[in-house]
């Protein structure tokens, strides 16, 4: 199958376009690098041709509320507008769990927004929704910093390693459409201050963790379950500490 990975240099993209490889597919790694830009249709009608399936892990150069709203709006209205006049069969997006509860924040309902006009529109589709990924947990840690102080609400945490996200996201676009969420997340749960001081520790960064239960995450008030999945998640297999101890120091 000819599987179109927009976003395909990026963190998950280029992971999932070496798993479908493996697996004998015809998988073309597009994002601006390499001509293919979502925001101005450049390169599109190009790519597309002959193929069945389109992944979308692209993500927004900024987390600003209007860039990442005009991101997520602009480029999933032009993809959808391609993709149909390609005769694409299957378009699968990645999303995060909790999605639709975290509407307080600017970066989320730009994601809702992706959600909803892929659910519009008149291709078969399949949104997956991961967890938060390993190589991010520094990323909430600086997301969270005020001096040498990090504030983490102290709420269950499924995290999970970016080859599995990648290879969940694989495996659901070479199936069938399931025209509706799945959700993936970690095989274990921890709480999320716990993972982010564990995460500074391993790096040698001094700044001090501190469990505040009030503390908001991508601006979003949290509660104990808002960042986990539910019973019917697919779970992948890497756990914290082995990915740690994998990681360079
Ligand atoms: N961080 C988490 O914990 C988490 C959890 C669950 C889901 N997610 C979702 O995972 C997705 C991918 O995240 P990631 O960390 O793998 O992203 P990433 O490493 O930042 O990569 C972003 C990709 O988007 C591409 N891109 C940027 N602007 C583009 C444009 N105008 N047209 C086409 N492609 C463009 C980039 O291409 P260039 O390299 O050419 O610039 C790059 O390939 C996001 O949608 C995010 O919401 C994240």
């Amino acid at each position: 199958m000819k599987i179109v990975v927009i976003g395909g240099s990026g963190l998950i993209g280029s992971k999932l376009v070496n798993k479908l490889r493996e697996h004998g597919h015809e998988a073309i790694a597009a994002s601006p690098q390499s001509g293919v830009n979502t925001l101005t249709g450049e390169g599109l009608a190009e790519v597309l041709k002959g193929a069945s399936v389109v992944v979308d892990v692209s993500n927004s150069p900024s987390w600003e509320e209007n860039a990442v709203m005009e991101f997520f709006t602009t480029s999933t209205r032009n993809l959808l507008r391609y993709e149909a006049a390609a005769g694409v069969g299957h378009h699968v997006a990645l999303s995060v769990v909790g999605t639709d509860r975290l509407s307080e924040s600017g970066y989320f309902r730009a994601k809702i927004a992706q959600e909803k006009l892929i659910k519009e529109a008149s291709i078969p589709y399949s949104i997956v929704r991961a967890t938060q990924f390993f190589e991010f947990v520094k990323g909430i840690a600086d997301i969270s910093t005020d001096g040498n102080m990090v504030r983490v609400a102290p709420v269950l945490f499924q995290p999970m390693a970016a080859d599995d996200v990648a290879g969940g996201v694989g495996r659901i676009a070479i199936g069938p459409p399931v025209n509706g969420i799945v959700e993936i997340g970690g095989p274990e749960q921890f709480r999320m201050d716990e993972l982010v001081r564990r995460r500074l520790a391993a790096l040698k960064d001094s700044r001090e963790v501190i469990p505040d239960p009030k503390a908001l995450y991508s601006g979003a008030k949290i509660s104990e379950r808002t960042l986990v999945p539910g019973t019917n998640a697919r779970l992948g297999e890497t756990r914290f500490e082995a990915w740690l101890s994998a990681m360079p120091r």
